[in-house]
């Protein structure tokens, strides 16, 4: 018997940012799979509860966490580090599917913003059915990306016109080639790197919190704005316990 498993990408954390489709594949769905990551993410797991709240009804879903296996966050060999926590999560996940959902359910995980931007869930179920232990078909639900919903809040495009844009994570700005900084979607970055790798008359356009009533957007030079966003930033994390923030970084 064939299980099925719908990721689900639900937009950036608001609760109006969740597509028809997304809500059609909840509605049909029996278990969803939810990885407990600890307190730290306890707000991002209560938001999921809103999702399911208003587009399915509250007491009519069923959530299963999961245990996330535990990562070093200073690791020597950093790709060999997540390819090792990636291999435990997707046997804790396979666990899970055996276990919790029945032979032909159809069981969910709701994935932050898009499934295919700096997420692991697709990875996880491509080890699931390569391993072949569980009958499991994938299918995939398309979300708003935290991407468009920056340029949405700011009113701006991502480009001008006919240039490429560049995304990419705090930790890999410093390396971006040469001539791919022109629009750089930078994403991760807890340390606001940008404020040692771009050019005082870059320009910025930030954003946390997109899509939700929290949200906060800053826009300018680098030179003008950079540090009131690292305090910003700062500020607004102590407050909430969590942010998630991103930026586009344009040249002159
Ligand atoms: C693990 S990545 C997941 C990205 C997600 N799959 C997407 O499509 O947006 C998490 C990063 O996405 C960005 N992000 C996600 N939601 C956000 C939001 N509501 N506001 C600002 N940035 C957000 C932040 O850069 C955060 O560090």
């Amino acid at each position: 018997m064939t299980r099925t498993l719908r990721v689900i990408g639900i937009g950036p954390g608001g609760v109006r940012q969740v597509t028809l489709e997304a809500v059609d594949a909840m509605q049909g769905v029996d278990v969803f799979f939810v990885l407990d990551k600890g307190a730290a993410s306890a707000p991002l797991r209560d938001v999921r509860r809103q999702m399911c709240d208003e587009h399915i009804g509250p007491g009519r879903y069923r959530f299963v966490e999961i245990a996330d296996p535990p990562r070093d966050r200073d690791p020597v060999d950093y790709d060999a580090e997540v390819r090792r926590w990636h291999d435990a999560r997707s046997e804790a996940i396979e666990e899970a599917l055996l276990a919790e959902l029945p032979d032909s359910g159809v069981g969910a995980i709701l994935v932050w913003g898009d499934p295919s931007l700096y997420d692991s869930t697709l990875r996880i179920t491509d080890a699931i059915v390569e391993r072949g232990r569980v009958a499991l078909d994938v299918e995939v639900v398309a979300g708003v990306t935290s991407a468009s919903a920056l340029t949405a809040a700011h009113r701006i495009l991502a480009n001008r016109i006919g240039e490429p844009i560049h995304i990419t994570t705090g930790r890999r700005l410093a390396s971006t080639p040469e001539g791919a900084d022109t629009n750089q979607i930078v994403m991760l970055d807890a340390d606001c790197t940008f404020l040692r790798t771009a050019d005082p008359d870059d320009r910025i356009w930030w954003g946390a919190y997109l899509g939700t009533p929290d949200e906060i957007v800053l826009s300018g030079t680098v030179g003008e704005i950079g540090e009131t966003i690292r305090s910003t930033r700062t500020a607004a994390r102590e407050r909430h316990g969590w942010i998630m923030d991103i930026y586009l970084l344009r040249t002159p």
